[in-house]
């Protein structure tokens, strides 16, 4: 990492607007907050600036709106949610960019918190838009980036802003990127990656370069769908993406270049939807009606195996639809073999991911490794070693 512009804690920031962005991407259902670890994650920092007397305005996207405004991706509830943590009212605004916006942050009394409305509703925040990055900026007297788990994205409110307002890398952003880079960079022999979760266009693309610093990468959740379709099972109406069959063929023929052993489920938990029972079921058995929800036995045994040869594992993304409990075995049962290796076989634990998190939190392995991100694709696009356009920006901006 290069020199990077990190909040001096002795700065005079007082009636200061500080414009916050930090990722509440928080897992929800119908509108209400299931998963609180990225609310909590950035209290350290709301104090700070509570303490320090600015005026904070939040700012955050939240789920793939695709700049359009969804209703069920408000921010709103997390206005209220964040109040309750802080004992003070979170005003919540239903913008993020104009004049009407910029006034509020203003008048905005030192120590008192707006939350801005989700970034994603406006197209130009994906587009790493000048003019809308320059707008929002306006909202501020100076930038903290406290949202490492964005910082992989190329978007106005974490790269193009810090071009037109004096910008600081948040504490945590700071000490998440050491941590990480400092656990990974030598790490100890094998190294295992269990790669799963939903995102699989996020993820598929960042195995290549794994594949040549990876001992072991473990494939399942939805990622897996798409090698057990490449395969030539079925996958029923299970989650895949489309046309990934040539860098499929490209995967698995750079593994064996490589010498990096791919794991991939053997038997699966389906289901007719997501609130029946599960079935198990060999690949070879699911048929068309089928939803694959979770990995089986003997593929949980293979991942123990792994895991029991394995000095680092990395984790990011759970194997299986956790949030109901008929499919939350498999992620339990590896959060819960990670756990014991690490505290019983000096193994190096790390996981990340807001998912990820969230059902080590649910398993209660939370205190059981080495370090747990809440970033999921910027800890994955650090482990390939490439550099985070969000903390590149960052390092320029002098
Ligand atoms: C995450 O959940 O990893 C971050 O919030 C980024 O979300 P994205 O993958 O939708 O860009």
């Amino acid at each position: 990492m290069g020199k990077i512009n990190h909040l001096d804690e002795s700065l005079n920031i007082e009636g200061k607007r500080a414009l916050l962005r930090v990722d509440f991407n928080v897992p929800t259902n119908n509108g209400s907050i299931t998963e609180t670890s990225r609310i909590e994650k950035v209290l350290p920092i709301i104090k700070f600036l509570i303490k320090k007397k600015a005026k904070i305005i939040i700012i955050s996207h939240l789920g793939r709106p695709k700049g359009k405004v969804v209703p069920g991706l408000t921010l709103k509830p997390i206005a209220k949610k964040l109040s309750s943590y802080i004992n003070q009212n979170v005003t919540f605004l239903d913008k993020c960019i104009g004049s009407n916006i910029i006034e509020k942050s203003k008048e905005l009394p030192n120590g008192k918190i707006l939350l801005l409305e989700n970034l994603r509703f406006c197209k130009e925040e994906e587009l790493n838009s000048e003019t809308f990055a320059k707008e929002l900026s306006k909202n501020g007297d100076i930038y903290i980036n406290e949202a490492f788990s964005c910082s992989h994205r190329a978007h106005a409110s974490v790269c193009e802003i810090t071009k037109h307002i004096k910008s600081y890398a948040g504490k945590m952003l700071f000490e998440e990127v050491n941590i990480i880079k400092m656990l990974t960079s030598n790490a100890k022999k094998p190294v295992t990656c269990i790669i799963g979760g939903s995102k699989i266009s996020t993820k598929i693309g960042i195995l290549t370069n794994l594949i040549k610093k990876i001992d072991n990468i473990v494939i399942v959740g939805a990622l897996a769908n798409n090698f057990i379709k490449h395969r030539g099972y079925s996958i029923g109406k299970s989650i895949f993406e489309e046309n990934k069959d040539n860098l499929i063929t490209d995967i698995i023929k750079h593994s064996e270049i490589n010498n990096c052993n791919l794991i991939f489920p053997v038997d699966v938990i389906v289901s007719k939807n997501h609130s029946s029972k599960g079935q198990l079921k060999n690949l070879n058995k699911i048929d068309n009606t089928d939803l694959i929800l979770d990995i089986g036995e003997k593929t949980i045994e293979n991942i123990y195996k792994i895991i029991d040869v394995s000095k680092t594992v990395l984790w990011n993304g759970p194997p299986g639809y956790f949030e109901a409990k008929n499919f939350s075995a498999g992620s339990i049962k590896i959060a819960k073999k990670i756990t014991e290796n690490t505290k019983n076989k000096s193994l190096i634990s790390i996981a990340g991911g807001g998912d990820t998190a969230a059902a080590i939190k649910m398993s209660g392995c939370t205190e059981g490794f080495t370090y747990i991100s809440t970033a999921g694709g910027a800890f994955l696009e650090l482990l390939e070693g490439k550099a985070l356009p969000g903390i590149k920006s960052l390092e320029t901006n002098e």
